[in-house]
Parts: structure tokens; sequence; C-alpha cells
């Protein structure tokens, strides 16, 4: 069936669209349905992982799970922090404290860090005018002291990318850095394209661990260009608005 709908809200239906590009897997961190199995299965593995609902938005609910190097369990959901010595209890109380809906568990990225800060990516991919998918932004949002999440709906502070990532590459690397970020969010609006042909905008959340790997953590369907707006030089806000009005959006 082809479908024409122009957003998909499901984090699980939006990785498994990725799973099928055998280009674009080795950028998907493995993402399970979160069960207690799932979980500890998970935390074994990968000693940190992220838990959130198949259809969250804005960092809403989404929860940081550890196994420190002592043995223990700590989860961080908004500014709270909870430490267990064993997994069941932390099992229960993480079960408590998740609203009533379907929750994803996902191998943590160690994401880059600004001023002690950590922060992630949104690169905007948009069709244009001649029905051509361009990259239109890209951003760098740096997550409140206190969270976990880097969301501008949710304490985070968008800056310029560049900015970001100048304490670890000259601007030479960077350049190329962005390049291949570009390249990345254009091969994913191609692989969303092949599904749902529909679709005329993403916004993709890339997370960079410490070996300078990115990673995409989640597609937007339905992505905000008011975020562009917090930069200085507007370009990039003049261009993915327009885009986003030509196709429907934001008019009165
Ligand atoms: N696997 C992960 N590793 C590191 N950080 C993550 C991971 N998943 C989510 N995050 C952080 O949480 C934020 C919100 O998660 P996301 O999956 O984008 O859901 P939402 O729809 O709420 O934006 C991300 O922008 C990122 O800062
Ligand atoms: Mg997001």
């Amino acid at each position: 069936m082809v479908r024409r709908s122009r957003t998909l809200g499901s984090k699980w239906q939006k990785t498994k669209i990725l799973l099928r590009s055998k280009k674009l897997r080795a950028f998907v961190p493995e993402t399970r349905i979160m069960n207690s199995g799932n979980l500890l299965t998970m935390l074994n593995k990968y000693g940190m992982v992220y838990v959130k609902p198949v259809h969250g938005t804005i960092g809403q609910g989404v929860i940081r799970v550890e196994r420190t190097g002592s043995g223990t369990f700590v989860y961080k959901l908004g500014k709270m922090q909870r430490t267990f010595t064993t997994y069941t209890p932390m099992y229960q109380s993480l079960s408590k404290s998740k609203l009533n809906r379907v929750y994803l568990v996902q191998k943590g990225i160690h994401l880059l860090k600004y001023q002690k800060r950590i922060f992630d990516i949104r690169v905007m991919v948009q069709k244009n005018s001649h029905d051509k998918w361009e990259v239109t932004g890209y951003i760098g949002r740096v997550a409140h002291p206190k969270k976990i999440v880097t969301n501008f709906h949710n304490s985070g502070k968008p800056k310029p990318l560049e900015q970001l990532i100048s304490a670890y590459l000259n601007p030479t690397s960077t350049q190329s850095f962005i390049k291949k970020l570009k390249t990345l969010g254009l091969r994913i609006a191609e692989q969303f394209q092949s599904y749902h042909p529909g679709f005329k905008e993403i916004g993709v959340d890339i997370g960079v661990d410490t070996k300078f790997k990115p990673w995409v953590i989640e597609v937007n369907t339905a992505p905000d260009p008011f975020i562009f707006n917090e930069l200085k030089n507007k370009q990039m806000f003049r261009k993915a608005l327009r885009l986003a009005r030509n196709h429907g959006r934001f008019t009165k």
C-alpha cells in the first residue's frame, strides 16, 4: 500500500524504515521494545541506554538508565536521579514513573559536550521548489546542565554547530564533518521517501559519540523550522520556514 501521509509518529516504525537500508543501518543505535528482559540485556551490552515513549515528543518521558562500574543501577528522568543496588527494584520504580504507553529501549550514545553539557545535532531536510531534497539547515542543541535531553522545548539551547565542534575539530575538518552529516540527512530523506512518498520534510536528530561517529537518534517528520530562528544568522531560518510554508505548514 502506498501511503500519502506526510508524517509518521511511531519511533518504532521509523526505526524499522532506517534498518531496511543496508547503508543506513550502521548509523542506527540498537533499539528494542522496552520490557524487563530487553532492558537488562541492553544494559549488560551497553552500560548506558535511553528509554523513551514510542510516541513521545520534545524529550518528554525520556529516561537515561545506567549500570555503573560498581554494579548499581541509576536512572535519570527530567532533573530527577535515582540509584538502586539491584535490577528488579529499579525496573519496578522505572515502570511507575513511565507514562502508560509503549516504550523503546535504545543503546545510549555518549554525546559530545560543550562546556560540560551534552549536545546533539538537528539536520533539516526539505523538498525544495524543484521537488528535490535539500539540506536547509543544521544546528547544535546543548542540554540544560541537569538534563539528559537536548530538546529546545525542554530547556535545550540551540547554537551554531561550528561553535560547538570547534573545541574538537579544526575549521577544515569541521566543514568535511558537516558535509558528511548533510549526506546522511539526504540519504535518510530518500529512504523515508521510498516508503512514504508523501513526505516533504524531515528533521534528523544526530548524536555524535566521542569517536566522532554520528548516530541517528530520531527522525522527525514534522520538524520545527523555528529552532533556526535562534541563530543570529537568519539564512537557514528563512529558507526552512519558506519551504515549510510551501508545503502548507504554518499558513493561517
Ligand atoms: N540513544 C540515545 N543516546 C543519547 N541521547 C539520546 C538517545 N535517545 C535520546 N537521546 C536524547 O534525548 C533527546 C530526545 O530523544 P528523541 O528520541 O529525539 O525523542 P523526542 O521525540 O522526545 O525528541 C535527544 O535529542 C537526545 O538528546
Ligand atoms: Mg527528538
